[in-house]
């Protein structure tokens, strides 16, 4: 592998999500053409106002024609030929979508949030494009139908990164909330541990309030569950229980597919995934430390010390490509992800994580799932492999996950 491939296609390419880009450039177009960035105006002048609003009717008419690609690619995957689809073609990355995608009512509704089409100098950007796919995988799971159960990743998702969910933290009584209407809840995590209490140290403050709620009912109460390490431990709500969690055994949530995931292929492969850590960890003189669990393996920084980003990044995509390349990385699914200051391998990942929540609720569809996370890069994300089993909304910090919530809310008593 030759640096220049390195930087131009590991890197790079890896980096960034094709569809949001695509959609990027395409909008670029009337930006381009449209933008008066020489002209005097005033900012509030009625001329200023009449361009942005031909502006604003030129990026509907492109969100109406991706979203009719969409449509058209759904139609491709009903009957197994979504690799032939327009939009596969454009977009090779394309995966399957469990439901439409409103993109034109979606940036109608995010245009009088963030004023994209008032803009003169700055084009819709990368986060403009995210929010307003959000907004519309919102729209389609709602259209003609509702979500049953919502997923959240833990760390940059409802809390900080590396930080806890304490009692003050906003998004408990969205939550809350979703469990009185009736929806069920999994926090699908990376954070691995086998039992209870530390699950509690990280997720007190959501545990806590649940148990103390007088508007919750048991069965409410008992839609709250938690599975850690990707894939493979689940508990569940027990008020009964000192840590307000009790384990789940296997035999209740287990796919046909994991139970045959062998201790001794297990074994192998985080031998061969720690040897690559270590390797790295030599190579690159990373101020690190191995952590190696049952089911995972990963570095962490040493006391005060912080990892390079780029040393994250280069160390995510060795582990990955070496274990990629053994047989039992072949044999075994496994997830290898940049935790901002560490670097993880877990068996299973995150699709194995919530196909396991809904098969534990008794079967929840695809379509009336949503998985809320913030690592959606196809290398060294571990959120990305959700996209399988569900829907998913791609937040960048705790409190757009608030926003999502509140969306929904509104969006849900509008249909009503
Ligand atoms: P997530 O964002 O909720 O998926 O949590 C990811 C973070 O959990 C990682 O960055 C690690 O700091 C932490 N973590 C703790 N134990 C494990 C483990 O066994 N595997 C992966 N990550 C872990
Ligand atoms: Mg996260």
């Amino acid at each position: 592998m030759t640096t220049r491939y390195r930087v131009e296609y590991a890197l790079k390419s890896h980096r960034r999500d094709q569809f949001i880009e695509w959609i990027k450039g395409l909008l670029a177009v009337p930006f381009v053409l449209h933008s008066q960035p020489t002209a005097h105006y005033q900012e509030n002048s009625p001329s200023l106002a009449l361009l942005a609003a031909r502006t604003h009717e030129r990026y509907v008419d492109i969100m109406h024609d991706v979203e009719g690609l969409i449509n058209d690619h759904r139609n491709h995957q009903k009957s197994d030929n979504s690799g032939r689809s327009k939009l596969k073609l454009l977009v090779p990355s394309i995966g399957n979508f469990f439901t439409p995608l409103l993109l034109t009512d979606a940036f109608r509704y995010q245009d009088k949030k963030r004023f994209i089409s008032r803009r003169r100098f700055v084009p819709p950007s990368f986060n403009d494009i995210r929010i307003v796919l959000n907004t519309a995988q919102l729209m389609g799971l709602i259209q003609d139908d509702r979500v049953e159960l919502i997923t959240f990743d833990g760390d940059v998702t409802l809390y900080d990164d590396g930080a806890s969910l304490t009692a003050d933290n906003p998004v408990i009584p969205r939550i809350i909330r979703l469990l009185h209407q009736g929806k069920r809840i999994g926090i699908v995590t990376a954070a691995g541990y086998t039992e209870a209490p530390r699950y509690y140290e990280r997720l007190h403050g959501l545990l806590d309030s649940v148990n103390k709620s007088p508007n919750l009912t048991t069965a409410q109460k008992d839609s709250l569950i938690v599975m850690g390490g990707e894939s493979n431990f689940l508990f569940k709500f027990d008020s009964s229980s000192p840590h307000l969690l009790s384990h789940v055994e296997p035999s209740e949530w287990l796919l046909d597919e994991m139970k045959l995931w062998g201790e001794e292929d297990i074994t192998e492969l985080l031998d061969i995934a720690e040897a690559a850590l270590r390797d790295c960890m030599s190579n690159l003189n990373l101020p690190a430390a191995i952590l190696r669990k049952t089911r995972a393996v990963g570095i962490y920084p040493l006391d005060g010390k912080r990892m390079q980003r780029e040393q994250l990044e280069e160390t995510v995509l060795v582990a990955q490509q070496t274990v990629e390349s053994s047989p039992v990385g072949r044999r075994l699914p496994f997830c290898a992800f940049n935790g901002g200051n560490d670097v993880f391998i877990d068996i299973g990942d995150k699709s194995y994580g919530v196909l396991a929540c809904q098969r534990y609720f008794g079967g929840i569809d695809r379509s009336r799932t949503l998985h809320i996370g913030d690592q959606f890069l196809s290398a060294g994300s571990n959120d990305f492999k959700a996209r399988l089993a569900c829907t998913t909304a791609w937040v960048s910090n705790p409190g757009e996950t608030v926003q999502l919530l509140d969306e929904l809310d509104e969006l849900e008593r509008e249909k009503k």
